[in-house]
């Protein structure tokens, strides 16, 4: 079966004013599908900017980078925005929902920018809220919210278009504790359904939960290890 994600040796370079400065070195792994991995690293090793080029915001200096078998790279700005908007659900730290939108509006956006009809985007915007427990809430905006439920839009929008990989960049970050097991826990779910999902965290109790534990170090792929959720191998 086709990995979900291909990284071959994937290299981000800033060009600065002494010497190129080498945010990603020479990554390469590949998710299966149906894999839960933890990117862990310390501040500033790399693992944003290598989330951000997995999930086609930004552009590697080298190397390729294969979403679902095909190649981001050879595409034009608008057909990587609408391959993008098709494989990717990309879940923040800070939310980045809609304030003026409702609660359904926003999980409708990837479904308006793919060009489903309204009716159509009308139920997968429910049917995805339900989902994430908050089918009580489709009317209300953003600031009539909890943190942890403007978590859960932002997870329904990104599950939106049924994406090949669900990207996380520290989604419990700006949540308390019990709040962001709780978002943990919905991970866990969307997980045993199936998802393929890239997490990054600082938390080693939440890197405990992943089949797999990636870290970054000064830019390079340091270890690639079992999580303490990894199946076991007879
Ligand atoms: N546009 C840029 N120009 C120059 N350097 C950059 C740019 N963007 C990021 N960097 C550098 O790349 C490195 C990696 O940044 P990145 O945001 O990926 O780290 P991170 O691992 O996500 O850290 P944190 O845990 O603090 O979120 C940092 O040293 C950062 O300063
Ligand atoms: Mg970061």
């Amino acid at each position: 079966m086709t990995p979900a994600l291909e990284l071959d040796a994937i290299s981000k370079v800033y060009p600065l004013a002494e010497e190129d400065f080498y945010a990603l070195r020479e990554v390469s792994f590949d998710v299966p599908v149906g894999e839960y991995v933890a990117l862990m690293g310390p501040s500033g090793s790399g693992k944003s900017t290598l989330m951000n080029l997995i999930g086609l915001l930004d552009t590697p200096t080298e190397g390729r980078a294969l979403l679902a078998g095909q190649d981001a790279g050879d595409l034009d700005p608008e057909e990587q925005a609408a391959m993008r908007n098709r494989h990717v659900g990309f879940v923040f730290q800070s939310f980045h929902l809609l304030p003026r939108l409702s609660v359904r509006e926003n999980v409708e956006v990837p479904l308006t920018y793919a060009g489903y009809r309204p009716g159509v985007r009308r139920r997968r915007a429910l049917e995805v809220l339900e989902r994430v427990g908050l089918g009580d809430r489709v009317d209300h905006r953003p600031s009539q919210l909890s943190g942890g439920q403007r978590q859960r839009v932002a997870i329904a929008r990104a599950l939106a278009m049924n994406p090949s990989l669900l990207l996380a960049d520290e989604p419990t970050g700006n949540l308390d504790s019990e709040t962001g097991l709780e978002i943990l826990a919905l991970f866990d779910e969307l997980h045993a359904q199936g998802a393929t999902i890239v997490m990054v965290t600082h938390e080693p109790d939440v890197a405990e939960r992943c089949e797999r534990v990636l870290r970054l170090r000064d830019g390079r792929l340091e270890s690639d290890s079992a999580g303490r959720a990894a199946p076991v191998v007879a």
